[in-house]
């Protein structure tokens, strides 16, 4: 009986063990660092990947010596403030309260989105 007991033990054990270790690498961008679209989704940096987005589709407007609505988006501190302050996502994900952007343009493509909302949620990594 006491032997039964330590078996049932052992197997409840090596069930957790499973169980419970599986869950820890059950991260989307652990597993799959580029999801199959292509997204690039761990460590999204401004330097590699959102330089390119502002340049494409914000910096015409938000550069130069006259940015739109006083807004810049054409360097990492600027751009920063906005994330920080809420308007970068509100504007790029289309959240009510907020202008859509980039203006008169089509919304940015679901990697580009999901790539800013990762770099706000982390922080805005350099
Ligand atoms: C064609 C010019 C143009 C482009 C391109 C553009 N913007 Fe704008 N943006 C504006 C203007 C003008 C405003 C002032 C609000 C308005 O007129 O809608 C503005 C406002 C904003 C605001 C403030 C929104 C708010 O409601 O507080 C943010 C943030 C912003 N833009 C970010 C961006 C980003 C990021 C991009 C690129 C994805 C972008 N803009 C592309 C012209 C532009």
């Amino acid at each position: 009986m006491k032997k039964r007991l330590r078996v049932v033990f052992y197997f409840a054990a090596i069930f957790l063990s499973f169980t419970l270790g599986g869950c820890y690498y059950d991260k989307e961008e652990v597993l799959y660092p580029k999801s199959a679209d292509g997204c690039d989704t761990l460590d999204v940096t401004y330097t590699d990947n959102i330089i390119p987005i502002m340049v494409n589709n914000c910096n015409g407007c938000h550069g130069g010596s006259f940015p739109e609505a006083g807004i810049r988006t054409d360097n990492y501190n600027d751009l920063k403030d906005i994330a920080e302050n809420g308007s970068l996502a509100g504007s790029v994900n289309y959240e009510s309260g907020y202008s859509p952007m980039p203006k008169d343009k089509p919304q940015l493509q679901d990697c580009e989105l999901k790539q800013i909302n990762l770099w706000i949620e982390n922080s805005s990594p350099q």
